[in-house]
């Protein structure tokens, strides 16, 4: 008897700077993850594209960036898939397929959908269907693979939820075509909030930059996005997890427990009596050290553009022989006709 892991997919959008939230929120688990998963990281350009800005960043530097990260952060090209989303053209296929079987009202529901409608300043008229369309992406990514789990943060929960709904659609009408996935949600650090606004999340398209901490940031912006974060004035001091009476305090609690892989209760213990600002110089410290260590990893494969063209080669490769059981299989279903190449 063959023993099969569970399939895992993650993406992430290549549209930017990548923040501490992304890496806390996912991207700190998937070198883990490749021991009790078959993992697939892809990089999502096709997403990307939804809030693509001429001529700020090329998209080509973004993705080969990301991947870098992906490496950098212990993602292993023999253990898992890692591959580009437009490389692998299945992905865009099942999306179309999957618009057929999903509900406008649903999408229009998505929270994502409503504020980015809302504070993209755009008037109606210019908001792209894409936007709207989104989520199906998303789903087509993950049915293609037969996942069984999606490592998302909170905000991404709701288009994995939509996803098992057009799956269950779909497999009512033609048998079991796909595997209803579930999201994975860590404990903690699942998200990370903004450091001046510790009730928003830290997001990469916050325009105020004091919020985040981009992967690439040196130590003395580090350094200073900390020593502003909010905290809150109880007197006398005390640090301790509510994030309802002491939103600031604990977001940088949440952090340092990720970048030391240190439970939070095992460092209140250490932290008892301790002052906010003395606190804040051990996060600086802590962040420093972690991003210090991704920051050398991902320069090093950054320099080797040929390698990562070979690695996103070979990967699509790979998702591409995997995605096309599925694709096939829905094409017998709906009464196209499939022929190999699929
Ligand atoms: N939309 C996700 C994000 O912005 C990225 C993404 C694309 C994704 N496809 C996915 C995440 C499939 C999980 C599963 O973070």
């Amino acid at each position: 008897m063959i023993l099969t892991k569970p399939i895992l997919f993650s993406a992430v959008q290549p549209s930017g700077n990548l923040t501490l939230g992304n890496y806390i929120g996912t991207m700190r688990h998937w070198s883990s993850m490749q021991n009790n998963y078959d993992c697939l990281y892809c990089v999502a350009d096709l997403h990307a594209l939804t809030n693509i800005k001429k001529n700020i960043f090329s998209l080509n530097k973004l993705i080969l960036d990301t991947l870098s990260f992906y490496l950098a952060c212990g993602v292993d090209p023999n253990k898992s898939i890692i591959f580009v989303q437009s490389h692998v053209y299945q992905h865009s296929q099942l999306n179309w397929i999957l618009n057929c079987f999903s509900e406008f009202s649903e999408l229009l529901r998505m929270t994502q959908f409503k504020t980015k409608r809302c504070s993209n300043n755009t008037s109606v008229k210019s908001i792209k269907a894409a936007l709207l369309n989104y989520p199906i992406l998303m789903a087509a990514d993950i049915l293609l693979y037969q996942t069984n789990f999606v490592p998302v943060g909170e905000d991404q929960k709701q288009h994995i939820e939509l996803t098992r709904n057009i799956a269950r659609r779909v497999n009512y009408l033609y048998g079991n075509i796909f595997t209803i996935p579930e999201s994975l949600i860590t404990q903690y650090g699942s998200k990370i909030m903004s450091l001046l606004e510790p009730e928003k999340k830290m997001s990469k398209s916050d325009i105020n930059h004091k919020n985040v901490i981009y992967l690439l940031d040196d130590m003395y912006s580090i350094m200073l996005k900390i020593k502003n974060a909010v905290t809150d004035s109880e007197i006398p001091s005390k640090i301790y997890h509510d994030i309802n009476k002491k939103p600031g305090i604990s977001n940088l609690l949440e952090i340092l427990s990720a970048v030391t892989n240190k439970d939070i209760k095992i460092l209140l213990k250490e932290l008892e009596g301790v002052m906010y600002s003395e606190f804040k110089k051990i996060v600086i410290d802590c962040v420093y050290k972690c991003l210090n260590n991704l920051q050398k990893s991902y320069y090093n494969y950054r320099s080797d553009e040929s390698y990562l063209k070979k690695i996103a080669y070979d990967g699509a490769i790979k998702a591409q022989l995997k995605s096309k059981k599925t694709l096939k299989n829905i094409y017998d279903k709906l009464g196209l006709i499939a022929f190999e190449y699929i």
